[in-house]
C-alpha cells in the first residue's frame, strides 16, 4: 500500500508499513533535521488528538512536541479518569466522536488490542501509543531511527534485550521490526519469569530465520552485542507485588558490569527508566538513551506528514 495515497491509514503495529516506506520515513526525518524551519508551518491548521488511557511522558508529549513543530495544534486527555471513559463511555464512540474533532488521532490504552478496534471506528488516521504489553510501533521508529543514524545502518548487527521481555511492549514492536532486516542476531537476557513471548519466538523469529538466544548471563553477552536494549520492569501489568518487587532489580547495567563490555556498545532504553541503567553511566559515551528520545520527536514529525499526507 502506497503511503502517499489519499484515502487515510492507521498506523497500529510496525506491519502496516513496507520496508520502503520505512527508508522514506527515515529520509523525511532526516531532512527535518537538517531543516526544521522548512517544515514548521506544513500541519498549520490541523488537530491532533492524543488519547492517553494510560501515563506517558514521552510518547504524549513527543507526539505533542512533534504537531507543534509542524504548525499544528494538539487536544486529548492524559488519564481516563477526566475523559467519559469514566462515565461509562466504549473506545468506539469514543473514537467516532473524536474523528470530528480532529484530524489524526493518537491511542495509548492499557488493554492488548483495544488500539484495534479503535480502528474499526475512526474515520480519521490512528495511530497507536502502545496498547498494553503487546505493542509500541512509534517507540520502535524511534529505535530503528537511533540505530540507523549511530551505527551506520541497521543490517548486520547483534542486539541483546535485558529486562521484562515478557511485557514489555517496546521490544515486541523492535523484535518484530527488526527481524526484516538483514543478518542480525538477538540476545534475550532476564529472569525465567519475564521471557520474550513464545509467539514471538516460534513467529517472526522462526519465519525470517533470525538467529536468536536466551540467556539469564547479562555480562557474557555485554561482550558480544553491538547494542542493548535495557528495559524497565512493567510493574503496572503484574498481578503480584511482591514478585514485582523480586523480579525488579535482577539486571542492573552499572560500571562495574561494562568494565569488560564491548567498547563500540550501544546502549539503548525506551525510557523510563527505575533502577536498570545505574545513573553513573549517562556520561558514558556509550549510554544513547536521551539522543534516542529526542529522534522520537523527528520520526514522529515524519510520520505525521506522511499520514496527513502533507505537502512538503
Ligand atoms: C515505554 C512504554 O510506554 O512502553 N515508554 C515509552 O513509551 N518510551 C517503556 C516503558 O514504559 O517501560
Amino acid at each position: 500500500m502506497d503511503i502517499n495515497q489519499n484515502t487515510f491509514r492507521n498506523f497500529i503495529s510496525n506491519e502496516d508499513i513496507s520496508h520502503n516506506e520505512l527508508e522514506d520515513l527515515f529520509c523525511l526525518a532526516q531532512n527535518i533535521m537538517n531543516n526544521p524551519i522548512k517544515y514548521a508551518e506544513v500541519a498549520k491548521g490541523r488537530i491532533m488528538a492524543t488519547l492517553f488511557y494510560e501515563p506517558s511522558t514521552r510518547t504524549r508529549l513527543s507526539f505533542e512536541s512533534a504537531m507543534m513543530r509542524l504548525g499544528g495544534n494538539v487536544l486529548g486527555f492524559d488519564e481516563a479518569g477526566t475523559s467519559s471513559v469514566s462515565k461509562g463511555e466504549t473506545i468506539a464512540d469514543t473514537i467516532r466522536v473524536i474523528s470530528s474533532y480532529a484530524d489524526i488521532c493518537v491511542m495509548r490504552h492499557p488493554k492488548e488490542g483495544s488500539v484495534d478496534v479503535a480502528a474499526e471506528y475512526t474515520t480519521i488516521p490512528l495511530i497507536n501509543g502502545g496498547d498494553g504489553g503487546h505493542n509500541h510501533p512509534t517507540q520502535t521508529l524511534t529505535d530503528l531511527l537511533t540505530i540507523k543514524n549511530l551505527k551506520g545502518n541497521i543490517n548486520n548487527l547483534k542486539i541483546g534485550f535485558c529486562g521484562d521481555l515478557k511485557f514489555g511492549r517496546t521490544v515486541h514492536s523492535l523484535v518484530n521490526a527488526l527481524a526484516d532486516f538483514e543478518d542480525i542476531e538477538m540476545f534475550f537476557v532476564s529472569p525465567d519469569e519475564l521471557k520474550i513471548p513464545e509467539y514471538l519466538k516460534s513467529g517472526v523469529l522462526k519465519d525470517n530465520d533470525v538467529a536468536f538466544h536466551e540467556t539469564e548471563n547479562f555480562e557474557e553477552i555485554l561482550n558480544v552485542v553491538d547494542i542493548i536494549y535495557m528495559t524497565r520492569v512493567q510493574k503496572e501489568r503484574f498481578f503480584n507485588e511482591e514478585e514485582y518487587i523480586r523480579l525488579k532489580d535482577i539486571f542492573v547495567l552499572d560500571s562495574k558490569r561494562l568494565l569488560n563490555a564491548n567498547k563500540n556498545l550501544m546502549i539503548m532504553h525506551p525510557l523510563p527508566r527505575v533502577n536498570e541503567i545505574s545513573y553513573e553511566i549517562d556520561s558514558d559515551p556509550r549510554a544513547v538513551y536521551f539522543k534516542q528520545a529526542k529522534y522520537g520527536v523527528f520520526i514522529r514529525m515524519a510520520l505525521i506528514i506522511k499520514l496527513l499526507n502533507l505537502e512538503v
